[in-house]
């Protein structure tokens, strides 16, 4: 049987970087992952760029059960202390939107740099090792594989959650976690394209339309761009607000984000033989303004309106409601909203309070950023409070 000092379970995001800087205390270190490579969530990440963190990471911006958690670990390793590393590695970037970082050329850079990180720490990585069991007695951890067995004092679940299962993606950090007696709070899937029927089945005509939002979800909102598909929304104001919407509850579409109260009454006086079709196709995509005028139901000029029904229209416009009949799933997800239990680690060593020695981090865990990086970020952030304790 090989022994280490620790091994992480999951050669992604967080289980490579964890390796990385544990390797750098001088901890020997294997990184053990089923999948025949490492990181290819990364590889795939902000659409081969990989958006690799985001200037605003503060814990407001991540949803947990416990909205505290991660404020010890993102001030710990902030967004500025990877972007060092990245520009230590000769990284081109640049900051597309809303503080989102992006390599210039290719995720593959992002993945490289991890994996030399680990390297010239020491750490080991080996793909294509099925985990078949994991144990514990006497203060170890032994991990058995189809390929071998491994024992190490500590062992860090870095297995991710199980949005995209074509890509290897598993529950498996929940069964370990379960297997350990730490609690899990409900996965769902999150930044994920949500779903009409219906009624409201009529907007996947709309396919392919985008348009500038705010889409609201209890207290949540965002404001970019949502896009009609042919089963319902997406977007990145869909995907953001669908980490906060719960099924059965509807969300809200301001599509007019820029309009002043009033500015349908006002539109009445300065043009008033025209239609509300035609005042919302100068201001929005022509089919969209076609549909939504339709279910207004407003025909005639505004001329022959009232006051009060452009008003009421207007309110509607601001405050659409939607109401979903589900999401796409995991098999969409960009991301696991839920997860082992923050309740059960430590926020500054991210280790088990009731099982020394076993530690959790990355998107496993009940912590889960917006998109624009915020998840990457959580990654670096979690792990390297991990490898300060292995
Ligand atoms: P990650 O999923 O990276 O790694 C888990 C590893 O565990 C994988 O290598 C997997 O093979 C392995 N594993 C799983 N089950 C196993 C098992 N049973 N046995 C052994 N190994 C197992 N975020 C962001 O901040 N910016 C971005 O640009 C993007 N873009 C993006 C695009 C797409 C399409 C997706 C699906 C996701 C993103 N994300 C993102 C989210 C981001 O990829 C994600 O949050 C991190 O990769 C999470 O890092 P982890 O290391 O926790 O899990």
């Amino acid at each position: 049987m090989s022994e280490y000092d620790a091994i992480i379970l999951g050669a992604g995001a967080a289980g490579l970087f964890c390796a990385a800087e544990a390797g750098k205390r001088g901890r020997r270190v294997l990184v053990l992952d089923h999948a025949e490579g490492p990181g290819k969530k990364i590889l795939i990440s902000g659409g081969g760029r990989c958006n690799f963190t985001n200037l605003e990471a503060t814990p407001e911006r991540y949803l947990s059960a416990n909205p505290h958690f991660a404020l010890s670990a993102l001030s710990r390793y902030t967004a500025a202390d990877f972007l060092a590393l990245v520009e230590a590695h000769g990284i081109a970037w640049h900051e597309k939107t809303l503080g989102q970082l992006f390599c210039d050329g290719s995720a593959r850079e992002v993945l490289e740099m991890l994996l030399r990180e680990t390297e010239q720490s020491g750490g080991r990585v080996e793909c294509g090792h099925g985990i078949t069991a994991v144990s514990h007695a006497d203060g170890r951890f032994t991990v058995t594989t189809q390929r071998g067995a491994f024992a190490a004092p500590a062992l860090v679940i870095a297995t991710g959650g199980p949005s995209i299962p074509k890509m290897g993606a598993t529950a498996f950090a929940y069964d370990l976690a379960r297997q350990f007696g730490l609690k899990v709070v409900e996965p769902r899937p999150a930044l994920v394209p949500l779903t009409l029927g219906g009624g409201e089945a009529l907007f996947r005509d709309l396919s392919g339309v985008a348009t500038e939002v705010i889409a609201t979800a209890g207290k949540a909102a965002f404001r970019e761009a949502a896009l009609f598909t042919h089963r319902g929304l997406s977007g990145p104001a869909i995907l953001q607000i669908s980490s906060y919407w719960r099924h059965g509850e509807p969300i809200g579409i301001d599509f007019l984000p820029d309009s002043a109260a009033g500015w349908l009454v006002e539109a009445k006086r300065t043009q008033p033989q025209a239609t509300v079709r035609a005042v919302l196709r100068s201001a929005l995509p022509d089919r969209l303004a076609i549909v939504l005028s339709e279910r207004l139901g407003i025909d005639g000029t505004l001329a022959n309106t009232t006051d009060a029904r452009l008003r009421e229209a207007e309110a509607r416009l601001a405050q659409w409601r939607f109401h979903p009949n589900g999401t796409e799933g995991f098999a969409k997800a960009e991301v696991t909203a839920g997860g082992i239990s923050t309740a059960e680690l430590s926020s500054k060593t991210m280790e088990a309070k009731r099982v020394p020695g076993l530690y959790a981090i990355g998107e496993a865990v009940d912590v889960t950023g917006w998109l624009g990086g915020y998840n990457f970020q959580w990654a670096w952030s979690s792990g390297w409070a991990a490898a300060q304790s292995l």
